[in-house]
């Protein structure tokens, strides 16, 4: 249930003394790090971090320094109103919303880079993203200092490069995986699902349709690697949508994989009109 009221923090030390407050409480800290325009995909991380732990933390932070020239920083939504009501409703406890000026109040000059996950799936499309991601995830760490820190599977990437970074750089905070939450035609929910048109829209369900073919392929006995990803880009080709990239990996180490023997990650990008989408579906053989 939700608490009485949310408290929203900008300032790095307030919300260090907020968490401080908690941990002498004896309260495990959940983190839920976000970029806003938050939907019911970041409802059911915070759902999640409500159940492990005591305190809950939201971060809001559109995060510059992950966006490339060219991308839609300037186009994203930003509505720190409703995302602190949305926080509300779920329960969360602190809402931590810092401005660019108090994330990085000069220039950056240490970044954090996990060697070969940064450079794998389709990252040639988007250079430097990685870095970006996994530098505000380190500092956000810092700041938070939580027990557990709650991904998302929609960005498989995402979450390989913080588990290795977190892991490699003895990082105390726990990182937990939730799974993609859908509409009900199956699009994985996303904040860029707004830049859609209803005649974009209408056709967008056709990344999962295309990943839950391969996935029944493979459980019919495809092991071919190029085969999966073929019956993936068949029927984006059908829909009219060109993929960026379509890869079949390692989840772990998001090694591309010739042949499907136990677990593998596909994974895709594609532009439905304007608008870059991905999506991913396991398959376990
Ligand atoms: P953002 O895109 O706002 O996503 C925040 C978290 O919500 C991520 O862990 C993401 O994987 C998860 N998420 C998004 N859509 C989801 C869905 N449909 N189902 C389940 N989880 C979903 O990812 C980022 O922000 C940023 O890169 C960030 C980690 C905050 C660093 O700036």
């Amino acid at each position: 249930m939700a608490p009485a009221s949310l408290k929203r923090v900008e300032k790095i030390e307030e919300l260090r003394a907020a968490v401080a407050e908690a941990r002498r409480a004896g309260k495990l800290i959940g983190f839920v790090p976000t970029l806003g325009g938050l939907h019911a995909g970041h409802g059911s991380l915070i759902e999640a971090a409500r159940r492990d732990c005591g305190y809950v933390v939201v971060s809001v932070f559109l995060n510059a320094l992950q966006f490339g020239p060219g991308e839609d920083f300037d186009a994203y939504p930003r509505d720190l109103e409703a995302d602190q009501a949305f926080c509300e409703r779920h329960g969360a406890d602190v809402l931590f919303a810092p401005s660019h000026e108090e994330m990085y109040p000069r220039e950056q000059l240490a970044f954090v880079e996990v060697d070969r996950l940064s450079g794998r799936l389709g990252s040639a499309f988007r250079p430097g993203h990685m870095r970006g991601v996994a530098t505000v995830v380190a500092k956000l760490l810092n700041i938070v200092q939580p027990d557990f820190a709650y991904f998302g599977e929609k960005d498989p990437q995402q979450l390989a490069v913080v588990r290795r970074m977190t892991e490699d750089l003895n990082m105390p905070a726990r990182i937990v995986a939730c799974p993609t939450v859908r509409e009900a035609d199956g699009l994985a929910m996303s904040t860029r699902n707004r830049y859609l048109s209803p005649e974009e829209r209408r056709r967008a369900p056709a990344l999962h349709q295309a990943l839950e073919k391969a996935r029944s392929a493979a459980e019919a006995g495809e092991r071919s690697a190029a085969a999966l990803a073929a019956i993936v880009r068949g029927h984006l080709q059908r829909s009219e949508i060109e993929p960026q990239f379509v890869e079949v990996v390692d989840p772990d180490t998001l090694e591309p994989l010739e042949t499907v023997t136990g677990r593998a990650l596909i994974a895709l990008a594609a532009y439905v009109g304007k608008t870059r989408l991905i999506d991913n579906v396991i398959v376990e053989v």
